[in-house]
């Protein structure tokens, strides 16, 4: 097992190794990981190989959220000089022409319930809700024990909080001692034991479900469209921010089934590979062929929302 850092800079015009000792890099948010080494048992990915590794999609959706959360992750600093470089930041990106900045939507995590499905052992959009952008309740899940435990893992290995005091009466206290992230097995196609959850640790109401590269075949388009449904039958005003890499199998099946039924396409945000987007690659990661075909890429993110939902989108 290798230890490496995933940092977001502020900004971010390194594209490649990791990020140089700047003025910038003091702000940065950083989660430690580790790597698989194939020979390491201990550690190997869950069934189908893709569980353990970082997917570029996770990283491209975790900047986003970031983004969308920057004022809550700046609040606390009251030094004007630090506000002002944030806002130079803001207004220096706004020209970047790979991504439209304008459209950064405002969902805040602060204080919310956040579910990830197929979070892999990474889950780094679950961590950095938990570690940096003050959800209450952080909900990873994924259908391999083994991944669970590496986010287990990886929770040990980062400032990960809870700000879950209980105190809301209809939510039933998750399990004693309470975890910092939840991790629950949830198979998309095993809706029986999706019930069991739902009732035993009342799982369907997040106010935002998270999900990176979680398609990749059309078998499972419509158990997990089912499943996002289902985890969000509790909360109306709820949102669905997920990130796919382009030309994934089953995409505009999954977009079709999405908004027959339940959903709103609220956002569909390109993010080009060519982009100062990405964070830096860690070049543990640079060095190995496999992480980097993984890591980089051309991506989409969509935002749904319940086609009933009283909030208004501007
Ligand atoms: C390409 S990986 C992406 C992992 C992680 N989200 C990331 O971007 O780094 C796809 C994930 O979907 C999960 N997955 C695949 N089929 C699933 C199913 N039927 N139910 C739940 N999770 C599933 C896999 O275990 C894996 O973690």
């Amino acid at each position: 097992m290798t230890r490496y850092q995933l940092v977001f800079p502020k900004t971010n015009n390194n594209h490649k190794g990791t990020s140089s000792e700047t003025e910038e890099d003091h702000e940065a948010i950083s989660l430690n990981l580790f790597k698989s080494d194939s020979s390491s048992c201990s550690i190997s990915s869950g069934n189908d190989g893709t569980a353990s590794a970082l997917w570029g999609s996770s990283v491209v959706l975790s900047k986003y959220i970031i983004m969308m959360n920057d004022d809550y992750y700046y609040h606390d600093n009251v030094d004007q000089e630090r506000n002002d470089k944030h806002n130079n930041y803001k207004n220096k990106n706004k020209n970047n022409k790979n991504m439209d900045i304008d459209i950064i939507d405002n969902i805040q995590f602060q204080g919310k319930t956040i579910m990830e499905l197929g979070c892999g052992g990474s889950a780094v959009p679950s961590l950095l809700s938990s570690c940096y952008l003050g959800a209450k309740r952080v909900i990873a899940t994924d259908f391999h024990s083994l991944t669970l435990d590496h986010v287990q893992y990886h929770v040990t290995m980062n400032p990960c909080t809870n700000t879950n005091n209980n105190n809301n009466d209809d939510l039933r206290p998750p399990p004693s001692p309470p975890p910092i992230i939840e991790t629950y097995k949830i198979d998309w196609e095993d809706t029986d034991n999706q019930n069991i959850l739902i009732d035993t640790y009342d799982l369907n109401q997040s106010d935002i479900i998270l999900a990176a590269d979680v398609i990749y075949d059309t078998t499972l388009v419509q158990p997990l469209v089912n499943t996002i449904s289902r985890m969000l039958s509790r909360c109306r005003d709820s949102r669905v921010i997920i990130a796919m890499k382009n030309g994934r199998t089953g995409i505009s099946e999954f977009r079709t089934l999405m908004t027959k039924e339940y959903f709103t396409e609220i956002r569909s945000i390109d993010v080009f590979d060519n982009s100062s987007f990405l964070p830096p690659i860690p070049i543990i990661l640079e060095n190995d062929i496999i992480a980097r075909g993984r890591y980089y890429g051309n991506f989409t993110i969509h935002i749904y929302q319940w086609k009933e939902s009283k909030i208004t989108f501007d």
